[in-house]
């Protein structure tokens, strides 16, 4: 059953839209059209409890005001960091020939998250259906410098399983790069229990892409005997101050796995994690290639709903994705370029399993 209502005024008067798909587990999933953006997964406990296992904001104002978080956000046009594709240092691509450059949002050289005004950020279109809503966008020609009129369409389904589906359709009307995802910070404990570190991870991967100062450098690492393998379950604590370079410098895990190898684009399990206590598992499963893995590194005591506080690592984040910076990786196993008039299709299901 879908619900909507309104959820309040953009800084511009813009007014957003709450909407809420409720199963028939009697768990519900809350989405705003401001940013395409999961503001709440409130799962139906054995209890008869509910608990909400996202993090996020009360108002699109605070949403609004947050521009390092991307708290639940649809992310695009491309998830993660662009690196320079020449030795002028600036981020940016090649494209048939052009020279795309891009906001350099780091300050050391890398473009975020689609830029200064991502698509977390954008005032989505919406439809809605008996257990889903059908976000669309269509960023101009040019926006933050990409090429090429670009509509995303993300439709999240949430039936009574559980489980959150969420499909990706981009097409464009030049040849352009595209790499969306979602930045749903989970807590399975509850959004607002704090401490994150004991929970359960386990991810289907042997690699990792290595980073320096959380930048793609193109060589990918194995993780077998470091911190990073997660192939058997370990609670992100346990590791996370080992004096592995990256999760020094990363203050924690930000980085992203090389999943196996899918020709089929088959919708697998690849991730999952469990609460502290094991009554809540989150299932992930994808036909991308790669899997970020972030612990919420750079909450610093933030506010979020209910006056919950969101502190350092009181959140996991398992963004799926082309691995990152695949535009200048010509190695990479699938480029994030989209031919004029072709789509670009991907499915993650963020599956939840309440004991
Ligand atoms: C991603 C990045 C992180 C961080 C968060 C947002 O997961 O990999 O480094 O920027 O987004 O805060």
């Amino acid at each position: 059953m879908v619900t909507i209502k309104p959820f309040g005024k953009l800084a511009d008067g813009t007014e957003v839209d709450l909407i809420a798909i409720q199963n028939s587990s009697g768990s519900t999933l809350e989405v705003t059209n401001y940013g395409a953006c999961v503001t709440s997964i409130k799962l139906k406990m054995a209890d008869g409890s509910i608990r909400d296992v996202v993090l996020g904001y009360d108002t699109p104002a605070e949403y609004e005001a947050d521009k390092d978080t991307y708290f639940g956000a649809t992310i695009g046009r491309i998830a993660n960091r662009i690196n320079a594709c020449d030795d002028t240092g600036k981020p940016g691509f090649i494209l048939n020939g052009k020279t795309y450059y891009l906001a350099d949002t780091s300050g050391n050289g890398a473009s975020l998250h689609g830029g200064v005004i991502g698509f977390d950020q954008k005032v989505f279109d919406y439809t809605t259906g008996d257990d889903y809503v059908e976000f669309k966008y269509t960023s101009p020609d040019g926006e933050e410098n990409y090429p090429g009129n670009l509509t995303l369409t993300v439709r999240m389904t949430f039936g009574g399983d559980n489980a959150l589906k969420i499909e990706y359709d981009a097409v464009s009307d030049k040849d352009t790069i595209c790499n969306p995802t979602n930045h749903c910070y989970f807590n399975l404990a509850g959004h607002d229990s704090g401490i994150n570190l004991k929970h359960k991870v386990c991810i289907d991967s042997d690699q990792i892409n290595e980073l320096l100062q959380n930048i793609v450098t193109g060589k990918i690492s194995d993780v077998a005997g470091t911190a990073y393998d997660f192939n058997e379950p370990h609670e992100i604590g346990e590791r996370i101050e080992d004096s592995h370079y990256q999760l020094v410098d990363s203050k924690g895990y930000d980085c992203n796995y090389i999943l196996k190898p899918n020709p089929t684009k088959e919708i697998r399990q690849v991730a999952w994690a469990e609460s502290p206590t094991g009554d809540v598992r989150l299932n992930v499963l994808t036909d991308a290639e790669g899997i970020q893995l972030y612990t919420g590194n750079f909450l610093d005591g933030r506010k979020g709903k209910g006056g919950a506080i969101y502190n350092f690592r009181n959140a996991v984040c398992l963004e799926t994705q082309i691995l990152p910076n695949a535009i200048n990786m010509p190695h990479f196993p699938t480029s994030s370029v989209i031919k004029a008039g072709e789509h670009f299709n991907s499915t993650t299901i963020y599956a939840f399993d309440v004991k």
